[in-house]
């Protein structure tokens, strides 16, 4: 596929047809993970349009099949019913119109009256402009919308909003919709970049769905990076939280490492007043890893609030080793959202329990001697004390507690990353799911989480240090 020309359906298609041996490749790398989702071929990134439709689950995600670095962008598809067996569907949606005519990104699903209605950014870079310029005037962002009755057959894409219906004072960069209800309003955020390179979330509201009017900004005092993607807006058990990717926000100690953030907000907004008070002008981190970005957050029917993520990060300054084998990133295992004392909890859907096997219990002395669940495992540790530990996960990567800090180094397993530390007054407990190569690992009931994508390690978990308490173990299966 040429870089900047569109895609059509048949362009696809045709596409595929011929390129049976790329697949084959892709498909024998043995980096493949076991029980994450992956693009066939080529490059993946952010979630979309996640929601839960009649009992089945769609997940669409940035898709670009055509090669592994990530050019043109569709929206790929999976679906599953039960989180275990997934089926890869056709990807459903293609830049193949003047609007949208350089990528359709990132955008969300929201589901009402036996109708899914999706919103999606439209880009269009004006890269052949005399005139060009990133920031100010390098491309149009179309905010568009569809339906859809089954999550399979779509309406014609409707252009809702573009340049003239967002705030003068906003550069070029808008984009990634996402769909919020409260009382009989609608209200959509969208992640923005001001032309002072301020970072914000613009806010539309809607009494339709259709036509959307703009209602207020979201931000902090002082800048805090010079955008913010993927905003996610929604209310947890009572707290209304604003998820959204800042980037360009320097390091502060352990917190905002990697080069572009995924955090989360806790506000106070009146609605009927129009006043919003966010309630720490510093966010927390959703995650403290090496590889996360661009979440989504869905209510499914049995109304629990579930993130996937981006198991990647973009602008990355390394090269995944899987760009070799013709492919790159994942997306993370699905997670059940709480809010705590004003704090995100983050914990692996209870579904996946269904992949487990073979559980082996053990008491520290034991890991003390080491043990060899493989590299597709789940290990459960809970701390009756803690002073300070050292675990080696896999290989040489390790997770130690020391002075109040818990720090993951990757060792040589990071392809050029090293290490990121949370601090924490107690460690009580682990979680840890381990794949070919990724690791999710969830602190303290998941009050912090560590995703990260780990490279050459070897098979191996074993555990030192002043400590007391036990581990459980299971393998896990792959996907069914
Ligand atoms: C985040 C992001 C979005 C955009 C999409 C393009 O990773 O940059 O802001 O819509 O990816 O693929």
């Amino acid at each position: 596929m040429k870089k900047y020309e569109k895609v059509r359906r048949e362009d696809y298609e045709a596409w595929y047809r011929e390129n049976r041996e790329y697949r084959e490749m892709v498909k024998a790398d043995d980096s493949r993970l076991a029980y994450h989702l992956m693009p066939e071929t080529g490059w993946l990134n952010d979630p979309n349009g996640l929601c839960q439709f009649q009992g089945l689950y769609h997940i669409y995600y940035q898709y670009t099949p055509f090669e592994p670095t990530g050019e043109i962008k569709l929206w790929g598809h999976y679906t599953t019913r039960d989180f275990i067996h997934y089926k890869q569907e056709e990807p459903v949606l293609f830049p193949d119109q003047d609007m949208d005519a350089h990528g359709v990104y990132s955008g969300s699903a929201y589901v009402e009256d036996k109708t899914i209605h999706y919103f999606y950014t439209g880009n269009v870079k004006l890269f052949d402009r005399d005139d060009y310029d990133y920031i100010m005037g390098g491309r149009v962002s179309n905010t568009i919308h569809f339906t859809s009755q089954d999550g399979y057959h779509f309406s014609a894409k409707e252009l809702v909003m573009n340049h003239g219906d967002y705030p003068d004072d906003m550069s070029c960069h808008i984009r990634d919709p996402k769909v919020y209800k409260e009382g009989e309003f609608y209200y959509m955020v969208l992640g923005a970049r001001d032309v002072h390179s301020k970072g914000m979330v613009l806010l539309y509201r809607s009494m339709d769905l259709k036509k959307w009017g703009y209602f207020n900004r979201i931000t902090t005092d002082k800048t805090f990076g010079y955008m913010w993607e993927c905003p996610d807006l929604f209310c947890l058990d009572g707290q209304l939280c604003l998820v959204c990717c800042p980037q360009g926000v320097k390091p502060m100690g352990t917190e905002y490492q990697n080069v572009h953030q995924c955090t989360v907000f806790c506000l106070d907004y009146d609605f009927r007043e129009n006043t919003c008070k966010l309630k720490s002008q510093l966010p927390g981190m959703v995650d403290r890893g090496f590889d996360f970005y661009a979440p989504q957050t869905f209510l499914d029917e049995k109304g629990r609030r579930i993130l996937i993520g981006w198991m990647g990060i973009p602008d990355a300054d390394y090269t995944n080793p899987t760009v070799n084998a013709g492919w790159q990133h994942a997306l993370t295992m699905p997670r059940q959202l709480h809010m705590r004392e004003g704090r995100l909890l983050q914990q692996p859907l209870e579904e996946m329990r269904e992949l487990r096997r073979d559980r082996r219990d053990y008491d520290f002395e034991e890991l003390d001697k080491g043990v060899e669940p493989g590299l597709v495992f789940e290990g459960r540790i809970s701390f009756v004390t803690c002073h300070d530990m050292c675990l080696t996960v896999r290989g040489d990567v390790t997770l130690s507690y020391e002075n109040g800090l818990l720090t993951l180094d990757m060792g040589t397993c990071g392809s050029g990353r090293t290490r990121r530390s949370v601090p924490l007054e107690r460690l009580t407990d682990l979680h840890i799911f381990s794949d070919t190569t990724s690791l999710e690992i969830f602190v303290n009931e998941g009050r912090e989480v560590f995703t990260t994508r780990v490279y050459g390690s070897h098979p191996g978990m074993r555990m030192e240090g002043d400590c007391s308490g036990n581990g459980i173990v299971y393998g896990l299966n792959g996907f069914i």
